[in-house]
C-alpha cells in the first residue's frame, strides 16, 4: 500500500504522459486545459487505492483511474455550462475561456476518450468495467437532469434531493472504487461493499459541496461562492430551511428562490443568513457526518486487514475537513 499523496503523484505523472496535443486545437486544447487545472483527484486516487486494498498493483488500475478522471472532467465542463459557472479550480471555466459550443464538443470528446482507456484491459475485465461505467454515466445524466429540473420546482422533497445527489455525484465515487475491486478480481461481496462505502462517502461529499458553495472561502474555494443560490438550486441547505422555518419565512425564501437577477450580492447574503438562523447549516453539517459514518459502518463488514480499513477511514475523515 501507499499513502494518499503517493497515489496522487502516481496518477498525476501518468496523466502528464497522456498528451492529447492534436488537431484541431480548439477541440483538444480545452481538454488539456481542464485536466491540467488540477483538482483534488479524489476519484482516481480511490481507484488506485482500492485496487491495492484488494491486493492488485496500482499500476494495473491507472487506465481505469484515468477513465474516471476524464469522465469526471467531462461532466464538469458540461455542468459549468448548465450552471452558468464562471470559475472552476480558481480559473475560467472552459465555456468562458472559449465558448459554449467548444465546451459541448470538447466535453463529448472527453466522454469518448474516457471509454477508450478501458480498451487496455483484457476482455473479461473490459466488459465488467465498461458495463459499470455505462450504468454510472447514465445515472450521472439522470442526476444532472433532476438537478436542473429542481431549479424551477417548489415542491422538491429531501428524499428526491438525496436521490438526485446519489445519481449526479455519489455513483461515480462508488464506481471509481468498485473499478479498483474489479481490476483486483476480489470477491463480489467485497466489490459491492466497497461500492456502498463509496456511495455513502459520495453523498457526504455532495452535501459538503453544497455547504461550501454557500459558506466556502472565496479565496480558496476555486468556484463562485453563492453559485447555487444564484441558480436557485434546491440544496439540502434550502430544503432544511423550509423544514425548520415559520410559514412567513418559508414564503420569503421560496420567493427569493424564484429570482433571476443580474446583481446577486444581496440575495446571497440574505439567503446565507436565513440558512444559518434556521438551523439548516447545522443540520447540513450533521448530515455530512452521518453519511460519512454510514460509510465507515460498511467497513466493519469488509474482509480486509485492519490497517486498510484505517486508511479508508482516514480518507473519509480528511474529506470532511476539506475546504475545497
Ligand atoms: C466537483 O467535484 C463536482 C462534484 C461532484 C461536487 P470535485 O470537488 O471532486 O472537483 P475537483 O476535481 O476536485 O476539482
Ligand atoms: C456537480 O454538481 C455534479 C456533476 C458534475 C455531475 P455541482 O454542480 O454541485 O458541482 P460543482 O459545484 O459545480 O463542482
Ligand atoms: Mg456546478
Ligand atoms: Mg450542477
Ligand atoms: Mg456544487
Amino acid at each position: 500500500m501507499h499513502d494518499i499523496s503517493q497515489y496522487q503523484d502516481f496518477f498525476v505523472s501518468y496523466l502528464k504522459k497522456q498528451s492529447v496535443n492534436k488537431e484541431p486545437k480548439n477541440l483538444y486544447e480545452p481538454i488539456e486545459y481542464i485536466l491540467e487545472l488540477g483538482g483534488k483527484r479524489m476519484r482516481p486516487v480511490l481507484t488506485l487505492m482500492t485496487s491495492e486494498i484488494f491486493d492488485a498493483d496500482y499500476k494495473e488500475a491507472l487506465p481505469a483511474a484515468m477513465a474516471v478522471e476524464v469522465f469526471h472532467n467531462f461532466s464538469l465542463v458540461h455542468d459549468d455550462i448548465m450552471d452558468d459557472a464562471p470559475l472552476r479550480r480558481g480559473s475560467s471555466t472552459v465555456h468562458e475561456k472559449w465558448d459554449i459550443n467548444t465546451g459541448i464538443l470538447s466535453g463529448d470528446a472527453m466522454l469518448i476518450l474516457a471509454y477508450q482507456y478501458f480498451e487496455q484491459y483484457e476482455p473479461v475485465v473490459f466488459r465488467d468495467l465498461a458495463k459499470l461505467f455505462s450504468k454510472t454515466a447514465l445515472e450521472v445524466c439522470e442526476g444532472q437532469q433532476w438537478d436542473v429540473d429542481f431549479e424551477t420546482r417548489k415542491d422538491v422533497t429531501i428524499p428526491e434531493y438525496l436521490k438526485m445527489i446519489e445519481y449526479k455525484t455519489a455513483v461515480l465515487v462508488a464506481a471509481a472504487m468498485k473499478m479498483g475491486a474489479i481490476i483486483a478480481n476480489t470477491s463480489e461481496e467485497n466489490a459491492n461493499l466497497i461500492y456502498d462505502f463509496g456511495l455513502n462517502l459520495g453523498l457526504a461529499f455532495q452535501l459538503q459541496d453544497d455547504y461550501l458553495d454557500a459558506f466556502g472561502d472565496p479565496e480558496t474555494f476555486g468556484k463562485q461562492v453563492g453559485g447555487d443560490i444564484i441558480e436557485n438550486k434546491k440544496t439540502y441547505l434550502y430544503l432544511k430551511t423550509l423544514e425548520f422555518s415559520t410559514p412567513e419565512k418559508v414564503l420569503e425564501i421560496e420567493e427569493l428562490f424564484t429570482l433571476q437577477l443580474d446583481e446577486n450580492t444581496e440575495k446571497i447574503e440574505t439567503v446565507k443568513a436565513i440558512f444559518n438562523e434556521s438551523g439548516a447549516s447545522k443540520a447540513t453539517q450533521e448530515a455530512i457526518k452521518e453519511y460519512t459514518f454510514k460509510a465507515f459502518e460498511t467497513l466493519e463488514k469488509m474482509d480486509i486487514e485492519f490497517s486498510k480499513k484505517e486508511m479508508l477511514r482516514t480518507f473519509g475523515e480528511n474529506l470532511m475537513g476539506r475546504n475545497v
